[in-house]
C-alpha cells in the first residue's frame, strides 16, 4: 500500500529543521546529516536550515564518534563531521520539523515513541529517492565498505530531492 505524505513547505522567510535517524548514530545518520549539510550549502540554501542533526533509536554508542568508515567516506568527499552520537528524545519530535529514518525499522521504531502533540514529519529519508520506490538506506555496519560507499550515493541524491521537493526550488540533476 502506498501512502501519501503531506510534505511541509516553509514559506521564503521561514527556516526548517531536520533531524536524521538510524540505529546506532554512529554509521548512516551522521553521514546523512554532513553530507545533507554539504549538499545545502553547496547548492546555495544553508541559510533556509535551522538546524540540521542526528541521533539513533538505540543509546549503545552514545557520545561515540562516527565509525572510522562513515568519517572516511565523508572525507573521500571533502566533508568533516564533529559529530557525537545520541540518543532521539522525546523534544525531538516537538523541536524539528523533519525526522528522516534511515530504514523502516528506524522508522516504527520513531512512530512508537512519536508523542500526538509532536510536530516533526516522521517519515523514512528514502521518501526522496526520486523514484517513489521509498528506498532504505541499509545497515553497512557489518559488512564491507561497499556499503558505506552505496550509502553515500543515496544520501546525496536523497539530500538534493529533499530541496528540491521540499523547498520547491529547482536544483541541478
Ligand atoms: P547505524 O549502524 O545505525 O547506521 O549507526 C549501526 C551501528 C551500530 C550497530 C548497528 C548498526 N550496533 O549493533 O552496534
Amino acid at each position: 500500500m502506498s501512502t501519501t505524505i503531506d510534505l511541509y513547505h516553509p514559506s521564503h522567510d521561514e527556516q526548517i529543521s531536520v533531524l536524521f535517524c538510524c540505529l546506532g548514530n554512529i554509521c548512516r545518520s551522521p553521514m546523512a546529516e554532513a553530507a545533507f549539510r554539504d549538499t545545502v550549502e553547496k547548492l546555495g540554501y544553508a541559510d533556509r536550515f535551522s538546524r540540521i542533526d542526528s541521533c539513533g533509536t538505540a543509546g549503545y554508542h552514545v557520545g561515540a564518534e562516527p565509525d572510522h568508515r562513515t568519517i572516511e567516506m565523508l572525507r573521500k568527499n571533502g566533508i568533516t563531521t564533529d559529530h557525537c552520537a545520541r540518543q532521539v528524545a522525546q523534544k525531538d519530535f516537538k523541536n524539528f520539523d523533519y525526522i528522516l529514518a534511515m530504514d523502516t525499522s528506524n522508522l516504527s521504531n520513531l512512530k512508537r515513541i512519536e508523542p500526538k502533540s509532536g510536530k516533526a514529519k516522521v517519515m523514512l529519508f528514502g521518501y526522496f529517492d526520486g523514484n517513489k520506490r521509498k528506498e532504505i538506506v541499509e545497515d553497512p555496519y557489518y559488512g564491507g565498505n561497499s556499503g558505506f560507499t552505496e550509502n553515500f550515493a543515496q544520501v546525496v541524491r536523497f539530500s538534493k530531492n529533499f530541496v528540491r521537493e521540499v523547498l520547491q526550488v529547482e536544483i541541478p540533476e
